[in-house]
């Protein structure tokens, strides 16, 4: 083992949560007043019938609003400790429906490291004259108070923490930085869920989140959800959801909701087998560096202990020699299905350079630090010991391909 991983959470994360944790699970259980059903019953009707002439009931057309949407936001937002939620139909309209807050002359300043899609939706949003968009280095606190003094945004977009090297963005110091330009805080907590980390207790204003990953956590449904910090951005935000149409099915968000409610259980099993690859990865001779916010080398260790209550199960690491290493470690896994996404109860694996960044070009992706000898991990919920013998066996598929021969440079 060359670094320790720091172990200092547990499960504060859980046990610091527990009256949101039952009530997420209880979360609209035994309100049926028609039939006494225990579970929340599905409402996909598109449509509710008026009381007579004028009298609109709480939901008329389920675009606005559907009382299994409202479940699930109701969940959400008490979690994220916000005063409501929109619940969207992917990750990508909760990310769209927040920049309809702009105007063409207002700016937003974004990571230049954030995820692909919010990058292309920014650029190509601001190619159409939608807004305008500067992309600046998170890590580094004072090139982002520079750009955001020069540009003034009305909105700063952190992404926390990033993909796929896992560096952390102070989101204490990102919000100091909003008042002083009067710009509003909008944090993508996609990776750590409200159950590791609450931006709107850091200074955020609006917090984003694709719930296609953890929170439904069960890779079956894309979906996202906005959630604001007051009264005058909800009304905002669900206003042009309406208006937009960007709002999720009620079928999504039962779904959804049955994922939410074993967040905290899933959690804990996924942070503990992260926890246990990571000592593999770290112990291993075919593996050059791992990345986890966990290890006490990871350049933003401190900053990960100072706001979230845990350190997430996305790991990234790099393997020693070239392609050949990375061919037969992926060959070699059975256990990790190589695919994109992140935060199922299956582990995946991912190599981002081909992949989730394979937009960047090479010196772009080399700027970032995403080498091809790169590979991300998102560890399920599987069995633990499975998991171990699984990453040290394809290691040793690595090590033995390796002579290192071919280099992705
Ligand atoms: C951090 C982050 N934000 C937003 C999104 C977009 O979410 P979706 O794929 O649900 O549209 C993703 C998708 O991978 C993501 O990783």
């Amino acid at each position: 083992m060359r670094f320790a991983i720091n172990l200092k959470y547990g499960n504060k994360a859980i046990i610091m949560k527990y009256q949101k944790i039952t009530n997420t699970v209880r979360a609209g259980i035994d309100t049926d007043g028609q039939h006494g059903a225990v579970m929340p019953p599905v409402y996909l009707s598109s449509n509710f019938s008026f009381e007579g002439l004028g009298g609109k009931r709480e939901y008329d057309y389920s675009r606005s609003g559907n009382p299994t949407r409202d479940v699930l936001a109701g969940a959400i937002t008490r979690l994220e400790v916000g005063h409501g939620a929109v619940v969207t139909n992917t990750g990508m309209s909760a990310v769209v429906l927040v920049t309809h807050l702009l105007k063409p002359e207002d700016t937003i300043v974004a990571p230049h490291n954030c995820y692909g899609g919010c990058y292309r939706a920014f650029s190509s949003l601001s190619g159409a004259g939608r807004f305008k968009t500067q992309f600046a280095d998170f890590t580094d606190t004072d090139a982002v108070r520079r750009t955001c003094l020069t540009h003034r945004p009305r909105i700063i977009w952190v992404e926390t923490p990033s993909n796929p090297l896992l560096r952390i963005t102070d989101i204490r110091a990102m919000a100091t930085i909003a008042r002083e330009c009067g710009a509003l805080l909008v944090v993508d907590n996609t990776f750590l869920t409200p159950l590791l980390q609450q931006p709107l207790s850091l200074g955020a204003d609006i917090v984003v989140h694709s719930t296609t990953k953890y929170i439904n956590g069960h890779s079956d449904v894309v979906g996202g959800a906005v959630v604001a910090k007051t009264p005058a951005l909800l009304e905002k935000l669900a206003w042009w959801a309406n208006c937009v149409g960007s709002t999720a099915s009620p079928w999504d968000c039962s779904q959804t909701m049955r994922g939410l409610r074993t967040l905290h259980a899933r959690l804990r099993c996924h942070e503990e087998n992260a926890q246990a690859v990571v000592r593999v990865l770290n112990a291993h001779g075919a593996v050059g560096r791992v990345h986890y916010p966990g290890l006490t080398n990871h350049p933003d260790h401190h900053l990960a202990l100072a706001q979230q209550s845990g350190f997430g199960a996305i790991i990234s690491f790099e393997l020693k020699g070239g392609e050949p290493e990375v061919r037969a470690f992926l060959d070699g896994t059975k256990l990790f299905t190589l695919a994109e996404s992140l935060g199922g109860v299956e582990s995946l694996v991912c190599h981002p350079a081909s992949m989730t960044h394979a937009a960047m070009t090479r010196e772009a992706q080399h700027e970032a630090g995403i080498r091809g000898t790169l590979l991300r991990l998102s560890v399920g919920i599987e069995h633990t010991p499975d998991l171990i013998s699984d990453v040290s066996a394809a290691l040793a598929d690595a090590s033995r391909a390796g002579l290192g021969v071919v280099s992705f440079g």
